[in-house]
């Protein structure tokens, strides 16, 4: 049966690419992470991406293997971590069957053995293969991943952080003794090679547009430790009267927000380093971001602006209902595709926001001072949410937000200022302007545990 038509929501047709990125490197190299945001990148971008974990599948019969079980010439091992690794790649090849697009395999696929085999498979059903290796000789940051691995890995849950940190290390040298790097041997292969999380990049046989899509986005990301701060402007003079869209200025609680914000960062910063601010080239995010030390570099970006209303800029949804009813309903029929006329959709500000995510990943920490439905975006694609979910999210005014990637996901920490506002979150087929947001499925920080 054909494969259903697929395009990346951006009207490029990517129907006929279908890739297994398979990385490559030893444990505590990033691999996972890497792998991780890949797949929700392409995911936002409306790509289907799966990530395909052979530890998941090998700790499905040895849970907890001490460091031996990764020895070489423990043939049970052998056999197991094969085993597992056939099963992920069974899973992976159903799923391309099935229309699956970009599939990734994380593992460490270290031996050259290993990786003409993943490529055999692939090959055998049509996939390309694009092999990521993470090659990261920086002591310190093996050791940092080392601490958030055992710290986090299920394979060492409950156990004493030293003697998991003293096995992981062990399990790492037996990796190392059968370590093969993709070297001119493999040169009929297409690779990415990073190395030392991206001081230098090699880049072999990129092939199509798909294939380069990913590759662009590995290679402007980092795994160094580091947060980006999301907030709203302040309280707007339109916020009040219940308007969107325009450019108006701050309420006098906005102002009261935009003079706060300043401590608030330093609160959640915890030390001196500076940020970098961004805000978008409307007055309320501008105003909010004045009073924050001279030492952070300020820039304004057009693709911050908030979604563009079109003809309902500078109504209230009373007036919106009214007047356009008809596209009142279908808005709330599938908020994320609706595009308001002459105005754009969530899907529209995603891509508009493309640019942005990737600035985002090259960068270290960067404070972010914008808008309802932009935040809703930045804020989907750091915490994984859905096309459905993420314009209903209420994210409220005069609150920070923190997020710090971490490898198994990101955590959120919520600065409230505790200064009122009012509520700009409007529920399915309701026109009041201020309405409970904590009567969201999916609220912001609701009780601070939001689905990953
Ligand atoms: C694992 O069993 O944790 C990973 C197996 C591998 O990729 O080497």
């Amino acid at each position: 049966m054909a494969r259903p038509r697929k395009t990346n929501g951006i009207g490029i047709g990517v129907e006929d690419t279908q890739i297994c990125v398979v990385m490559v490197g030893l444990p505590a190299r990033g691999k996972s992470l890497i792998a991780q945001k890949a797949q929700r990148y392409l995911k936002w971008l409306s790509i289907d991406a799966m990530v395909f974990n052979v530890g998941n599948y090998r700790r499905q019969d040895s849970p907890q293997p001490g460091a031996d079980f990764f020895d070489n010439s423990n043939e049970k091992g052998e056999r197991m971590r094969r085993a597992a690794a056939e099963a992920a790649v069974t899973d992976m090849l159903k799923w391309f069957k099935a229309g699956g697009v970009v599939g990734i395999l994380d593992a460490t696929n270290s031996t050259k053995e290993r990786r003409r085999w993943v490529k055999e498979r692939c090959d055998a059903q049509g996939v390309e293969t694009l092999f990521v290796e993470s090659k990261c000789d920086d002591e310190a940051l093996v050791m940092s991943n080392i601490l958030e691995v055992k710290t986090t890995s299920p394979d060492y849950k409950g156990l004493d952080p030293e003697t998991a940190a003293q096995d992981f290390r062990e399990r790492i040298h037996n990796y190392e003794k059968v370590y093969q790097t993709i070297d001119e041997d493999e040169s009929h292969l297409t690779y990415l090679k990073i190395m030392d999380v991206g001081k230098q990049v090699i880049i072999n046989r990129i092939q199509d547009y798909l294939q380069s899509r990913v590759v662009y986005y590995l290679m402007n990301l980092h795994i160094k430790p580091r947060s980006i701060w999301l907030s709203r402007h302040g309280e707007s003079e339109f916020n009040l009267e219940g308007k969107i869209g325009g450019d108006a200025p701050l309420s006098a609680r906005g102002e009261m927000y935009a003079k706060k914000l300043p401590d608030l960062v330093r609160e959640s910063v915890g030390d001196d380093r500076p940020l970098t601010v961004w805000t978008s080239t409307l007055r309320r995010t501008i105003a909010t971001a004045r009073f924050l030390p001279e030492s952070y570099n300020q820039l304004q970006w057009k693709a911050l602006d908030e979604l563009d209303s079109g003809v309902c800029d500078c109504l209230t949804y009373q007036e919106i209902s009214e007047l356009y009813p008809e596209d009142f309903a279908a808005r709330d029929n599938d908020k994320y595709n609706y595009r308001y006329r002459g105005g754009e959709s969530y899907r529209d500000v995603v891509i508009r926001l493309e640019p942005i995510i990737m600035e985002l990943e090259r960068s270290e920490n960067i404070l972010i001072v914008t808008h309802q439905a932009v935040l809703r975006c930045i804020y989907a694609y750091f915490m994984k949410k859905s096309q459905a979910d993420s314009p209903w999210m209420a994210v409220p005014l005069h609150t920070l937000i923190k997020l710090t990637p971490r490898a198994y996901g990101t955590q959120e920490e919520r600065y409230d200022a505790k200064i009122p506002a009012v509520s700009t979150w409007r529920g399915k087929g309701s026109v009041a302007k201020h309405e409970d947001p904590t009567a969201a499925t999916d609220a912001i920080g609701k009780g601070g545990d939001l689905p990953q």
